[in-house]
């Protein structure tokens, strides 16, 4: 396995994955917590220091105990992580005008790491760079700007990279990776199956000390995953429900019970629209809308956890949400759903979270190898308060309609183009702004629709998705012709500075 120690941000995560996706266990843990004694008790194959957002000649920037260095663990340093061992090991780093984006480097050494890499386009993201080799390390390539790109130890596995392999900007940045892992001697045994045993022994393990499961489904694929696995290791015990909050995908209710069906997952169905809808009446603030509607699905799992007498709850946590809890790495806190998962309030029992060590793609990945229906697999992410987030101001009837059929129109167009796969996420918006039209000879007061199209890994960064022209008429074509509606627009703002979501 590998162990990579964050410097901050999600730089870790990237990179963590990427390492997955080439076959091999890798875990994240701040360097607040990369003691000497802890890393040893993982007994990694190899580390990899992060990047970050710090300087490492500040007084007080995140370090970690130079005796790591010397416990023969084969070691890569990438950005922050490359002007650390080089700080450490007794180079110097100053600040200069720095690089950004796709930078050309020339190799002048091909060592290990190097091997076979015959690209030349890397991405930098550093103003600091190392202004003093250490002793004893030697110059493996160079930046277009004279600056030090990577080294190696002359006799140590110790080597670092100014730039970032893991971007995909990099060409051929994962062959570095690669070439780490060979020198790490790192077992490629990461896959499906052993995601499966690992989660099958912990599910065994927890629920053995439950009386009954709830497990909340939405339809999405890590709940669907985790109550599919969960079912089959306590058949049931486990007691899947699955809440119509009124606020779903066209159609969506229907096909996420078929699906279910499908997969033997047999829910207690509980349609609330009526409930949530008229609770949100007159409601405008979107934070608000996002509590009114946490706290009735809470009252409803209560019940039914009472009911049935649940003494412990599944919840779909990923990797990401468990490792930075805890973590001093903090964020502030944009829209209430990025509060870190934990046990919720209304619930007196034990939560059992069996995908805490996968990332959503590799949740996607044991999804398809367990069979699950292709629609749930790819899915594109959904809010839990659904279209009341998608809905600006007051959640009306007439808005919801609108909004429940654009997006449906936005994504039945990007599958017939083959896109739907391609994007992260694809929906449509509408607030209370107006614009005249003219439909059918006579004057509209109608609604704007907006349309969003996002291409992202992880949601933490998003860049909107340059659609080709036709594809943008036949979209705006079919959404004008929706009844009230006289304007689409498209958002054309990353995140960040803006969000995915509307609010
Ligand atoms: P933002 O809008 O913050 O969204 O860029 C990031 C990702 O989170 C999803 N999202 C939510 N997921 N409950 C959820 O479970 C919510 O309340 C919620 N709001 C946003 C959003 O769709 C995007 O993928």
């Amino acid at each position: 396995n590998m162990l990579i120690i964050n410097f901050g941000g999600q730089y870790a995560h990237l990179i963590a994955r990427r390492i997955r996706d080439l076959g091999v266990y890798s875990e994240v843990i701040p360097y607040t917590r990369a003691s000497l004694e802890e890393i040893m008790a993982k007994r990694p194959s190899g580390l990899i220091l992060s990047g970050g957002p710090s300087s490492v000649y500040v007084p007080g920037s995140p370090s970690i105990d130079p005796r790591i260095l010397d416990l023969g663990i084969p070691i890569l340093g990438i950005c922050y992580g490359f002007q650390l061992i080089a700080k450490i090991m007794g180079g110097e780093v100053r600040r200069g005008e720095g690089e950004f984006g796709p930078t050309r480097v020339r190799v002048i050494q091909e060592d290990e790491l190097l091997s076979g890499w015959n690209a030349d386009i890397v991405w930098m993201s550093h103003s600091d760079f190392v202004s003093n080799l250490p002793e004893d390390f030697i110059v493996t390539s160079i930046s277009e700007k004279g600056y030090l790109s990577s080294f190696k130890h002359k006799s140590k596995p110790i080597y670092g990279v100014q730039f970032h392999p893991e971007v995909k900007h990099t060409r051929g940045g994962s062959l570095i990776l690669e070439n780490f892992i060979r020198i790490s001697g790192a077992q490629k045994n990461w896959n499906a199956e052993r995601m499966l045993s690992l989660i099958e022994s912990y599910l065994a393990k927890e629920i053995s000390g439950c009386k009954k499961v709830l497990a909340a489904v939405s339809g999405g694929v890590d709940s669907t995953v985790s109550t599919l696995l969960a079912s089959r290791v306590a058949g049931d015990k486990v007691v899947p429900v699955f809440v119509n909050h009124g606020l779903l995908r066209k159609g969506e209710a229907e096909s996420v019970l078929s699906s279910l069906k499908s997969i033997g997952i047999d829910v207690i169905y509980v349609d609330a629209s009526e409930e949530f809808l008229s609770s949100l009446k007159g409601i405008k603030d979107c934070e608000k809308k996002r509590e009114i509607i946490g706290e009735i699905f809470a009252r409803i799992f209560s019940e039914i956890s009472e009911r049935e007498g649940c003494d412990c709850l599944l919840q779909g946590t990923l990797y990401p949400d468990v490792v930075e809890s805890g973590a001093e790495i903090g964020a502030d806190r944009i829209k209430s759903h990025h509060n870190v998962a934990g046990l919720p309030p209304w619930f007196k029992g034990r939560v059992l979270e069996p995908l805490r060590y996968l990332y959503k793609d590799e949740v996607r990945k044991l999804a398809k190898y367990l069979g699950i229906p292709e629609e749930i697999v790819n899915k594109h992410p959904f809010p839990g308060p659904g279209l009341a987030v998608r809905v600006i101001g007051e959640v009306t009837e007439e808005k919801l309609e609108i909004v429940r059929e654009a997006s449906s129109i936005v994504e039945e167009v990007l599958r017939k183009r083959g896109l739907y796969d391609k994007v992260w996420q694809a929906f449509s918006v509408v607030g209370d702004d107006r614009w005249v039209g003219i439909k059918g000879d006579s004057r509209v007061d109608g609604y704007i629709v907006t349309v969003r199209i996002v291409e992202s890994e992880d949601a933490m960064t998003a860049d909107w998705f340059a659609l080709d022209r036709e594809i943008m008429e036949e979209i705006s074509k079919r959404i004008s012709s929706i009844p009230r509606v006289s304007m689409v627009t498209y958002a054309i703002t990353t995140k960040p500075p803006s969000t995915i979501e509307p609010c």
